[in-house]
């Protein structure tokens, strides 16, 4: 039986950029009734796990400008961004900064009670507004004490989107699953905005809450929308052995260094300038180098990595500045920061890609919006800089709340509710997925196709890896793993995960697809094969549609303002 609901706009993800766009939309639109609905609970979003920095340019008074900031996005980005994109990023951002402050962040400080900032890499100024290592909690705990301000929001939390209906052109609502109950809903809405954050799950070593599968992302897709950029995945120097949780760019920010075996800092070969604060896809591949020339150590379980010093930093600093990563450090690890470096490696922790949005968010679908990580607004290119993701959740959090109120309120047209789409959506979940059979494990498959991503997706990539990637996820997704064993309808986690995993899928194969046809290196995209950036032919973004036999590739310009693109030195 299909329950129902109905929203003006629907929300769907409660991180950063769902709870900024709640709070927009519901000052915009007093009236407005909206949904949040998340697969979590809302300070359960990934978001809260944001550790180093949101990146402004404060200090202009001290030499930092919006200008600066915008080129080393664009410098980073490997010439990738939307010019006028990364331009809306950084001039927004210093507003922003205050706007959470007046609702109560709690930035650290400087002595003289201004704001502070730490560097990050590939920043020519100190921009990343920090508070202590813990920045996504802090940043989360503002914008849902502000989100209950407004008596309109309303929370479906634990809800599984599974589509968005729509009638070709313009958005009509959403079918999903309440996971404490197991039943399904249509919930019909005049607009939506997609913050469904990344799919870092895609990969076995990540930074990413379990929950970060691309189920937002694969709605989009299956709706008709494009995916763009997906080969380009960014792998953060820094994931501690073995856990792969992150260790913030902050610890180098503060001073930390890189080793290998000799006990060399080894960025000295790679990045003279900026040493362990290059961009990460150049630390990445730094420490992937050192380890295949080798100069790597071993981990605790066998594994390559290299050293993360932090001792002369000092504990007093550590403490108070790295003190979430102490923690990290000592209990997952067993290691003391302050007395011993720390074991680390390359570790999936963002995707550029994601759903393909305009500059104000907009999708190709009418009456829908992306922001954050789970859209592509092409703001970072090939290769984002550390700091500038909560930036972006937060400013297109804002923009895309306002617009969709701003839609809602000039009036949407009413179209015929398709009750057939919603029905073939029902028997696609309980009929093919819930009620399948076949003896491949969902779980097992799940960790094969991880392991897969992170063997021939990782930091250098190959024609013949990639290659048998695609072969390997194909002949796993062939096997008959779509069913689920437990037949219960409250808190049926085996289920949530079936459906996880049959998204897991497609958008994998985005990735293994458009990394193939990226006959190049750029930015975080880093071909073996291909091993230089290679203007004349694929300066452009990635589109992936969806198509029966795999996903349809299309192509779409870069906008170029102000920067042309040169060699990338640090
Ligand atoms: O290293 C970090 O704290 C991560 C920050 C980011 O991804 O922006």
């Amino acid at each position: 039986m299909v329950e129902s609901l109905e929203y003006d706009l629907v929300i769907c993800g409660s991180g950063l950029a769902g709870l900024r766009a709640a709070i927009a939309a519901a000052t915009r639109g007093p009236s407005l009734r909206i949904g949040v609905v998340s697969k979590v609970q809302v300070m359960r979003s990934h978001s809260v796990s944001a550790e180093g920095g949101t990146a402004a340019a404060l200090y202009t008074d001290e030499g930092d400008s919006i200008e600066s900031h915008v080129y080393d996005t664009v410098k980073g980005s490997d010439f990738l961004a939307d010019q006028d994109v990364a331009e809306r990023l950084c001039r927004e951002m210093p507003h922003e900064v205050y706007q959470l402050e007046h609702w109560g962040m709690p930035w650290s400080r400087r002595k003289d009670g201004r704001v502070d900032q730490r560097a990050f890499g590939g920043y020519s100024f100190p921009r990343a507004t920090y508070a202590s290592d813990k920045v996504g909690f802090f940043e989360m705990q503002t914008l849902y004490d502000t989100c209950q301000r407004h008596e309109r929001i309303e929370y479906l939390n634990e809800w599984f989107v599974t589509s968005i209906v729509h009638d070709g052109r313009r958005f009509l609502g959403v079918t999903a699953i309440e996971i404490a109950t197991g039943a399904f809903y249509a919930i019909r809405a005049k607009a939506m905005i997609i913050a469904t954050g990344g799919a870092g799950r895609l990969y076995s070593f990540s930074t990413y809450a379990h929950s970060s599968t691309p189920d937002g992302l694969d709605m989009a897709f299956r709706a008709g929308m494009a995916l763009k950029d997906m080969e380009f995945v960014q792998f953060h120097p820094t994931g501690i052995m073995p856990s792969g949780i992150l260790i913030t760019e902050g610890a180098r920010g503060e001073g930390g260094h890189l080793l290998n075996s000799e006990g060399e800092r080894f960025m000295s070969a790679y990045a003279p300038s900026k040493m362990e604060l290059a961009p990460r896809d150049i630390v990445s591949r730094s420490i992937m180098t050192e380890i295949a020339e080798g100069r790597g150590l071993k981990s605790m379980t066998g594994a390559d990595c290299v050293k993360l010093d932090l001792r002369h930093v000092g504990d007093e600093v550590i403490r108070e500045k790295l003190g979430a990563i102490r923690e990290i450090c000592i209990k997952f690890s067993g290691v003391d920061p302050s007395e011993e470096p720390i074991d680390v490696r390359p570790v999936c922790h963002y995707m550029m890609g994601g759903i393909h949005t305009d500059i104000d968010g907009k999708t190709e679908i009418t009456g829908v919006w992306a922001a954050g990580e789970a859209a592509c607004n092409s703001t970072h290119g090939s290769n984002r800089l550390g700091a500038n993701s909560t930036s972006e959740c937060i400013v297109w959090g804002r923009i895309t709340g306002e617009l969709a109120a701003d839609y809602v309120a000039a009036g949407v047209p009413q179209s015929p509710w398709p009750h057939h789409v919603v029905a073939a959506e029902e028997a696609r979940i309980y009929g093919e997925i819930f009620k399948g059979s076949g003896d491949a494990n969902p779980y097992e498959v799940r960790q094969t196709l991880t392991d897969t991503m992170n063997e021939f997706a990782y930091v250098y990539r190959d024609e013949a890896g990639l290659t048998e990637g695609l072969r390997r996820l194909r002949e796993l997704r062939a096997r008959p793993w779509r069913h689920v064993e437990d037949r219960a309808g409250e808190y049926n986690t085996n289920f949530v995960n079936v459906m996880e995993l049959d998204s897991m899928f497609r958008v994998a194969e985005t990735v293994l697809v458009g990394a193939l046809g990226r006959q190049e290196s750029r930015g975080a995209h880093a071909r073996t094969d291909y091993p230089r950036r290679d203007d004349k032919s694929f300066l452009h973004h990635t589109l992936a549609y969806h198509g029966t036999d795999g996903p349809i590739m299309r192509t779409s310009p870069v906008k170029i303002t102000n920067y042309q693109p040169v060699e990338r030195k640090y």
